[in-house]
């Protein structure tokens, strides 16, 4: 082309045209504050489901009735753990608990969900951390939270999930997975499987 000026219009024109093609949302990642805070994942409800609990308690909770919790984690990510059996570094994991109710509409027996109660948001980050895994508890307005101390969140996924530290022996989908590529450890199915 002998034109430059036509050179540069065409040529930005090609990467505006590009860009525009390109997929509007970036792949859900990890966002943290300067002081290592990371901040409230947006739009997890678009992300993969991996399972409900109903009830399922870890966490001593005061009172009240059984909760529902809702697991999610990023389509990239679940995509990755489909190739390989693993979690890839800046992985994000998502459990929203729902309050249960039984008695509305026309339900008479057995549970549905209702009120957003909470969130717990792991990541597998070792840019961020040491210790590769880290634990944050979201409420209704929480914006951005510090990672918890080792002793409780940490101190339980690393003792007893069976990939990891994500509790694939609740994942019906992502079982047959991690057995087939052999990252999964089948004695965390035990009660008292801490090894
Ligand atoms: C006593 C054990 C225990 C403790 C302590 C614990 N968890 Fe979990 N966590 C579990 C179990 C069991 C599941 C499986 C699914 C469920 O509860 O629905 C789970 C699932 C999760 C998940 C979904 C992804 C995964 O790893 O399978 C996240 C996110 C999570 N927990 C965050 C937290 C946070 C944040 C804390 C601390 C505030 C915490 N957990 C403390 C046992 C524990």
């Amino acid at each position: 082309m002998k034109n430059p000026l036509l050179f540069s219009i065409v040529l930005v024109v090609a990467v505006g045209l590009l860009l525009a093609a390109a997929p509007t949302s970036p792949p859900a990642l990890p966002q943290y504050t300067t002081d290592n805070q990371l901040l409230r994942p947006e739009n997890y409800r678009e992300w993969v489901f991996l399972s409900a609990g109903l009830g399922m308690s870890y966490s001593p909770k005061i009172g009240g009735h059984e909760m529902f919790t809702n697991v999610f984690v990023p389509q990239w990510a679940y995509a990755e753990f489909q190739k390989s059996g693993k979690w890839p570094n800046k992985s994000i994991f998502v459990v929203e608990e729902r309050d249960s109710q039984t008695k509305g509409s026309i339900n008479k027996v057995g549970h549905f969900q209702t009120d957003f109660m909470g969130m717990g948001v792991e990541v597998k980050d070792k840019s961020h951390f040491p210790e590769e895994w880290a634990y944050f508890s979201f409420g209704e307005d929480t914006r951005s939270a510090k990672a918890h101390p080792k002793e409780g969140c940490f101190a339980c996924h690393e003792a007893h999930a069976a990939v990891e530290h994500s509790f694939v022996q609740f994942y019906p989908t992502l079982k047959p997975v991690a057995k087939k590529f052999g990252t999964y450890n089948a004695e965390r199915e035990n009660v008292d499987g801490a090894k």
